[in-house]
């Protein structure tokens, strides 16, 4: 078992509050993502539970004990860093069992916890090597197997991947998917990345300004966006935003007229809104098609051929850009005008304080989990297999 629950955990430095209430809850098992821009203070909230930093205030609970004050040892954390800070002088084996051998474990007990690591992080043929003989993404699982051996009851990630390349980070992130379900452990993991967000979190945490902006399943936030900031920043391309009036209400939907005069009726609960008022209306570029007939026509200015999709960037009337993602076989090309269909059921509603107006339907996967809940695993043990 472990849970990590915060509840009104506050940051300052000197004057400068930097996390501002936070409350959460981690379950046990959870892969838990912590995402938000540069300086939103996701690492700040990892070293506070990690116990590398003072909390100004707040409690932090871990399996049902307040642990402000144990000292980071104590915590039974791991934390894995951007930076991999490997022993240069000692091998494979020696980095990965270092902490064991400062704790007093008997080599051998330490052998055999290296021994499993590497077994789980394909390292078995590498334990003799030094770190200058390995690559990045070896250096990186390495410093991965160094949290493993201590068996923590909770792993912290800061940006682990961010030094590697592209393709090597997409397979770093499906090796640490594995790994959360080969070790049924609860992992806290942060990134500024929202693809590495929505592919291995079973919950997402979104910051800004050292609030929390929405937490959820991935497609919770990505069906379900609580308000315009997350809306735009799951997702990718971004969600298009485009101005709008209300004009109807009823029990069923609720109608916009866009700039262009173009209406849609959106299933959305009343009560929030009213006739005339401002809103904004999102639109993912994935659920823009190009139609003979549609609500919106612009002009095309860029074309980027990706083989199986295209992203179209297209110019409205009013001078804002509209992306509309299609398959890649069309045949558009710049300076063409194009037409797209909107499918109000994959509408968003957005009030002028860019808060979401609530769906009346949810959508059907909302809830699904990346990793099976843990339940289901009740048995499965704390060891790894
Ligand atoms: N030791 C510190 N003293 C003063 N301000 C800090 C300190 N550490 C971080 N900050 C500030 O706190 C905010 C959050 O930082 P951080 O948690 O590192 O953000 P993130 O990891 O999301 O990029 C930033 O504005 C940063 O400048
Ligand atoms: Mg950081």
């Amino acid at each position: 078992m472990a849970t990590v629950t915060l509840k009104d955990v506050q940051k300052s430095y000197g004057a400068a509050q930097v996390i501002k209430g936070v409350d959460l809850s981690v379950d046990d098992r959870e892969f838990c993502v912590f995402v938000g821009p540069s300086g939103c203070g996701k690492s700040t909230l990892l070293r506070m539970i990690a116990g590398l930093e003072e909390i100004s205030s707040g409690d932090l609970i871990i399996d049902g004990q307040r642990v402000n004050d144990v000292p980071p040892s104590e915590r039974g954390l791991a934390m894995v860093f951007q930076s991999y800070a490997l022993y240069p002088h000692m091998s494979v084996a020696d980095n990965m069992g270092f902490s064991l051998r400062l704790a007093g474990v008997p080599k051998e007990e330490r052998r055999a916890k290296v021994t499993e690591a590497a077994r789980i992080l394909h390292l078995d043929k590498l334990l003799e090597r030094k770190p200058k003989e390995l690559s990045g993404g070896q250096r990186q699982r390495v410093a991965i197997g160094r949290a493993i051996v201590r068996k923590p009851k909770v792993f912290l990630f800061d940006e682990p991947l961010s030094n590697l390349d592209a393709a090597l980070r997409v397979q770093m992130r499906i090796e640490l998917a594995r790994l959360h379900d080969e070790l049924a452990a609860t992992m806290i993991y942060v990134t500024h990345d929202q693809v590495e967000a929505m592919t291995m979190a079973d919950k997402i945490v979104v910051l800004q300004g050292g609030i929390v902006e929405q937490a959820g399943s991935p497609l919770e936030l990505y069906h379900h966006p609580r308000n315009i900031f997350v809306a735009g920043f799951i997702g990718s391309p971004k969600m298009n935003f485009l101005p709008a009036k209300v004009t109807a209400i009823d029990a069923a939907s609720t109608t916009v007229q866009l700039t262009n005069g173009a209406s849609v009726a959106i299933a959305v609960k009343p009560g929030r809104l009213k006739v005339g008022d401002a809103v904004t209306l999102g639109v993912r570029p994935e659920h823009m098609r190009p139609a003979e007939s549609g609500e919106i026509t612009g002009e095309v200015m860029v074309v980027e051929r990706l083989g199986g999709e295209t992203f179209i960037y297209t110019q409205l009337t009013d001078g804002s850009m509209l992306i509309i993602q299609a398959d890649g076989e069309i045949s558009t090309s710049v300076h063409e005008r194009i037409t797209v269909k909107l499918d109000p059921a994959t509408c968003h509603l957005f009030d002028s304080d860019g808060l979401a107006i609530e769906r009346i339907h949810r959508h059907p996967l909302a809830n699904l989990r990346r990793s099976p809940p843990p339940a289901r695993q009740a048995d499965a043990g704390r060891s790894v297999r």
